[in-house]
């Protein structure tokens, strides 16, 4: 599996400009390494009823099944307002429904300019699964 996370942080960050984070104005952009290899990407989009809005990691994910990808193995995050930005709750839910659960998918922040790396069931030890 390639694993260059620098750029998939750059997707991310290149991506996180056309976040619509119109009320909270934090931004954020996500890039999604597929098991078949292609990466999807997606930004935060807020909407006046503000419990509306969109994560970019889900957003990322949506498109990647949209696409007709059934796993991930690496969500990188990017926002320009938050060093190591980790995904929401109900974001890591999403990503775990996707992961393989003996390699489970691999999430990537940035810190001080440099990816770091959590598994997925260290994010969300216990997973929900049906
Ligand atoms: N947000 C994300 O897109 N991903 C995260 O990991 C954290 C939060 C968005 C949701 C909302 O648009 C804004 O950031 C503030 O919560």
């Amino acid at each position: 599996m390639a694993k260059d996370y620098k750029k998939m942080l750059e997707k991310a960050k290149e991506v996180s400009k056309n976040a619509y984070a119109k009320y909270s104005k934090f931004h954020v952009g996500a890039c999604v390494l597929a098991s078949s290899g292609e990466e999807y990407v997606g930004c935060n989009m807020e909407n006046a009823s503000y419990g509306m809005a969109l994560c970019a990691e889900r957003n990322a994910i949506s498109t990647a099944i949209a696409n007709g990808e059934r796993e991930i193995d690496v969500v990188a995050i990017y926002s320009p307002n938050m060093d190591d930005c980790t995904p929401c709750g109900a974001c890591r839910q999403v990503i775990w429904e996707f992961s393989n659960r003996e390699n489970p998918c691999v999430v990537v922040t940035e810190v001080n300019g440099k990816p770091k790396e959590y598994r997925i069931d260290e994010l969300l030890p216990a997973g929900f699964d049906l």
